[in-house]
């Protein structure tokens, strides 16, 4: 029935609202407990071990040494770690990545743990790992895209062809007159969440308890209870605050197991929490990439062909392949288009997901090569963009479910001034004299719909609960999916008993891809029409009731009341409905999902990035100083909200830009630079004036909310537009990113 739901109760008080945080004062205060705060009692310490070579063996761990140390309790090695039911190398689905978890002595990567100490206290584990001193038997590392055989690997990203043509790339570029061929380099990179990968463990007999971070609890269970040969209901997981996934804790990681096998070995409960430089290995990152771009344009700017080739890594033993070109298949009408991805194996951990997997880094590539091909063409970029507007998206020619990514670019533009922007570079300076540049990107990602299923319960006593195990990963699921709630229930926010974050509540699904307000948000949707239906049922069929006769489509939920479509002064209470009926409550189940009509459309979002960098023409020091995006993606849940999640994208774009880069050691196969000191993100001071504009977007398609999802696309172009700002500012091209000063002096 909610479908039918009249317009001005669709546009009422829930959805739409810039609602602060529900859960900002118990972050704020401290009240809000994470994972790593649990301490239940009788509760031990593990602590990791890992590995300083890359490759080899470990031949010896001094065990006695750590044993031996005051307050140690136990040491789990390979030779003593309890049983698992399956191998942790075994992979039952697309989402099954391979975990290290002391079956052998091998070791695939630097920072793979190898051994796990576990202790009265943090410390007594901490020294007790300390003493392990292992001996290894090293083997030459494999660091770098060059250090072995690049291989098309059998799929990229999630299950996508490695490969992808449309129409003759050659021909295409034959017949341009204006031709550019660039080959960009971006590095790898680590999610690093302020809170580290953690658990805390406690089994009952084959009962396991868990306080984890996870952005999946339902994967995470299924997971679990493969490798433990329990029942997936056995396992409770709360994980009710995040402190940011950005894709690392959509799986469990390894070291998570580890703390739950380290629980299962000593028969107490166990915490084990990630150090920040041992989450440099084995719990993901964003591989490196160099992508070679080949673009040919007519002489006034139409794309003839368009090339886009990645080369990147993955690791010894199982495949991540971050899927660059996925960007070339969507944002310009290229009439030839070519995309190809290969990969060597490197000795690494394996990298995963991570903020915008693919579209991150290929649309710093693709918007910086854009660029290019706008100079080259001596146009300027954002007309040059419009020029190559794609109607249709030019790898499979299904039209757009929406695509407002015009008024994206004009809105950006205005607020931006980007009329005022000379042609060439070089030509502007500030009041200290600094170089200044301006730039465009155009920023993507698909609209996904994940799994979920979620429930809302009507209680005669007039309380409302509606439960889902959907996350909050700090983007505010907490709020906006209970403002899905209450616009759908027809009630007040907080008349409304919210769960989420735990694994005892219907499967949320995943929050991640940029879809759980989206899925999870449908979900919610489905349970409480069916509530309100069945309500509906109950009065419009009793005779008491002033909704009598009134026909389940004429009535609708606001208030905590049905009311008549064509009578407002005729209504009844939820409550009321049921007391009458003699029930206690009604249970409203929904699920959500991708459904058929997915397949005859494309559906992303869209935006339009515009930077402004400051460049010291002597000591060439670069600074970000203004970025402005404008964004549709669908319908808004609360715009307070969306803002946040724009912000946070733009500024991982000046991080992806200036700042983030993991350094390994091609000696010894070992991130040198694993720690927030020597990794640099951007703190305050990095930070520009952000504005994000939302521009509407109505989109009947994509899922029953309208919802696109804004979680990662503002990474996306943000980079690309802070590096064509760059060359705006000094002439220069820097291909290799991050772009730093030794790399433009
Ligand atoms: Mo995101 S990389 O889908 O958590």
């Amino acid at each position: 029935m909610s479908d039918a739901a009249p317009r001005q109760i669709r546009h009422g008080s829930n959805l739409g609202q810039p609602l602060t945080r529900r859960d900002g004062i118990l972050k704020v205060t401290g009240a809000a407990a994470y994972a790593a705060d649990h301490h239940p009692p009788g509760m031990l310490y593990a602590v990791t071990a890992v590995s300083r070579i890359a490759r080899g063996r470990v031949a010896h761990l001094d065990v006695a040494a750590a044993e031996g140390h005051p307050g140690v309790v136990a040491v789990m090695t390979p030779q003593n770690r309890p049983a698992l039911a399956r191998h942790p190398d075994e992979k039952t689905d697309g989402f099954t990545f391979r975990l290290d978890l002391l079956q052998d002595d091998r070791v695939r990567y630097a920072n793979q743990p190898v051994a796990v100490v576990i202790a009265e206290t943090l410390e007594a584990a901490t020294e007790g790992a300390a003493l392990l001193n292992p001996a290894y038997e090293a083997e030459t590392p494999a660091v770098g895209l060059d250090a072995a055989q690049a291989f098309t690997p059998p799929a990229i990203g999630v299950g996508d062809p490695a490969d992808m043509a449309k129409g003759d790339v050659e021909s295409g570029l034959a017949a341009a007159s204006r031709r550019i061929e660039a080959t960009y380099e971006t590095p790898a990179q680590y999610h690093n969440a302020m809170e580290p990968h953690a658990v805390v463990a406690t089994w009952d007999g084959d009962r396991l308890d868990l306080d984890m971070p996870s952005q999946g609890l339902a994967m995470a269970q299924g997971r679990i209870a493969g490798l433990f040969g329990i029942s997936p209901a056995d396992i409770h997981i709360r994980s009710p605050f995040l402190g940011g996934g950005f894709g690392s804790k959509g799986m469990i990681a390894g070291p998570q197991v580890l703390g739950i096998m380290a629980a299962r070995l000593v028969g107490r409960p166990v915490k084990l929490v990630m150090s920040r430089p041992q989450m440099f290995g084995p719990v993901g990152h964003r591989a490196p990439t160099r992508q070679t771009l080949r673009l040919g344009a007519t002489e006034d700017g139409g794309l003839t062909a368009l090339d886009h080739e990645t080369l990147t890594a993955t690791s010894t033993f199982d495949d991540f392949i971050e899927p660059s070109g996925g960007v070339s298949h969507t944002l310009y009408a290229a009439p030839a288009l070519a995309t190809r991805h290969r990969a060597v194996r490197l000795d690494t951990g394996t990298p995963l997901f991570m903020r915008a997997p693919g579209e991150a880094s290929g649309s710093a590539a693709l918007e910086a090569a854009i660029d290019e091909m706008a100079e080259a063409c001596g146009m300027d970029p954002l007309e040059f963009r419009l020029r190559n507007y794609a109607e249709t998206e030019p790898a499979t020619g299904k039209p757009f479910s929406s695509k407002a990514l015009r008024e994206c670019y004009a809105r950006g533009a205005e607020a931006f001034g980007w009329s005022r922007r000379p042609l060439a570079p070089g030509r502007m300076r500030d009041a200290n004299g600094l170089l200044v540049g301006w730039g465009v990107g155009t920023a993507t990602f698909p609209a996904l719909m994940f799994q979920a299923e979620a429930r809302a319960l009507l209680k005669a006593t007039g309380e409302a609960s509606v439960g889902i195990g959907a996350i909050d990963m700090g983007q505010g699921a907490w709020t906006a999916l209970a403002q899905i709630a209450a616009e759908e229930l027809g009630l007040d926010i907080d008349a409304i008993d919210f769960r989420i974050g735990t694994s005892d509540l219907p499967n949320g699904g995943i929050a991640g891809g940029s879809a759980h307000t989206a899925t999870a948000g449908s979900a919610i949707k489905g349970a409480a029409a069916d509530a309100i239906a069945q309500l509906a049922d109950l009065a419009t069929q009793d005779r008491r009731s002033p909704l009598y006769g009134a026909g389940n489509a004429g009535v609708v939920a606001r208030g905590g009341r049905l009311v008549r479509r064509d009578d407002e002064t005729r209504s009844d209470g939820f409550a009321e409905i049921l007391t009458r009926a003699g029930r206690d409550a009604v249970e409203g189940k929904g699920a959500a999902g991708p459904d058929a009509a997915r397949e005859h459309y494309a559906m992303h979002a869209h935006g339009a990035v515009f930077a402004e960098v400051t460049v010291d023409p002597d000591l060439g020091q670069i600074r970000a100083t203004r970025l402005v995006g404008a964004f549709a993606a669908g319908r808004i849940i609360n715009p307070r909200l969306v803002r946040s999640q724009y912000y946070g994208g733009m500024i991982w774009g000046v991080s992806f830009a200036l700042h983030e880069q993991a350094v390994m050691d091609p000696r010894t196969g070992r991130p040198m630079n694993a720690n927030l000191a020597e990794y640099h993100v951007p703190v305050n001071a990095d930070v520009p004036s952000l504005e994000a504009i939302l521009v509407e977007e109505e989109d009947p398609h994509v899922n029953p909310l309208g919802i696109k999802g804004v979680g990662e696309i503002g990474v996306t172009g943000s980079a690309g537009a802070i590096v064509n700002a760059i060359w705006h500012a000094t002439g220069k091209r820097v291909r290799t990113l991050p772009v730093t000063l030794d790399k433009l002096l």
